[in-house]
């Protein structure tokens, strides 16, 4: 899987940590105080997706109109709640198998990118104690969500490289999608069913590591 792999994109939330409760979490609150229920398979809906997206995709469920001061209030009041779940992070909130498999690609000599849509991304890398691991770390500020390729192609052009040279690992449709959008090669954290379009699944990253380690 690795031969003439020069760079893996990493996603972060849902397959370095788990933290996609903790989002939606946040997100069911907040529509809760403008009276919207968000049912829990909601939630694979707004996986990947961006803030201000992901806030876009609620409203739809309800016919009230809020003006851009009102949508900007509530995508803080949830960022806010989210931070608070996730203040105590540290390392013991890495998925198993995240640090050797980091360890092993590197061993390797291959460039390894964080590709998350999420803002609090760098910080939350930090806390688990992983952020010297990344060569690059995506803005994802001004570029198009997931499943536009932008994240995944930006960290390959930066530094000059083939769309067959780069992997990306996605726990989201969204994302997968993204990853084929710029013609890589899709490890999808799921399975077939959540993730159609990912060219080979593992349950999680732990199955991932032992898979390489056993394959070099
Ligand atoms: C993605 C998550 O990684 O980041 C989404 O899967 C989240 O659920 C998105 O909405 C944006 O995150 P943030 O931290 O910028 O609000
Ligand atoms: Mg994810």
């Amino acid at each position: 899987m690795l031969e003439g792999i020069k760079l893996v994109i990493f996603d972060l939330d849902g397959v370095l940590t788990e933290t996609s409760n903790q989002h939606f979490t946040a997100w069911q609150s907040m529509a809760k105080k403008i009276g919207v229920t968000l049912a829990p398979e909601f939630e694979e809906k707004l996986k990947g997706v961006s803030r201000t997206e992901s806030l876009n995709r609620i409203l739809e469920l309800t016919d009230r109109v809020f003006s851009d001061d009102e949508k900007q209030r509530l995508q803080d009041q949830k960022n806010k709640h989210y931070q608070s779940l996730i203040q105590d992070f540290d390392e013991s909130h890495l998925f198993e198998g995240v640090k050797p498999l980091l360890k092993l690609l590197k061993s390797k000599g291959i460039l390894l990118a964080l590709g998350s849509a999420s803002k609090n991304g760098p910080t939350l890398i930090k806390a688990l104690g992983i952020d010297q691991a990344f060569d690059y770390i995506v803005n994802p500020q001004n570029l198009r969500s997931k499943p536009h390729p932008d994240i995944f192609l930006e960290p390959m052009l930066h530094y000059g490289l083939d769309a067959k040279a780069c992997i990306g690992i996605e726990d989201a449709d969204a994302g997968v999608r993204a990853i084929k959008a710029a013609n890589m090669f899709a490890i999808g954290i799921g399975n077939q069913e959540n993730l159609p379009d990912a060219d080979i699944h593992f349950p999680n990253i732990l199955a991932l590591y032992e898979t390489l380690k056993s394959t070099q």
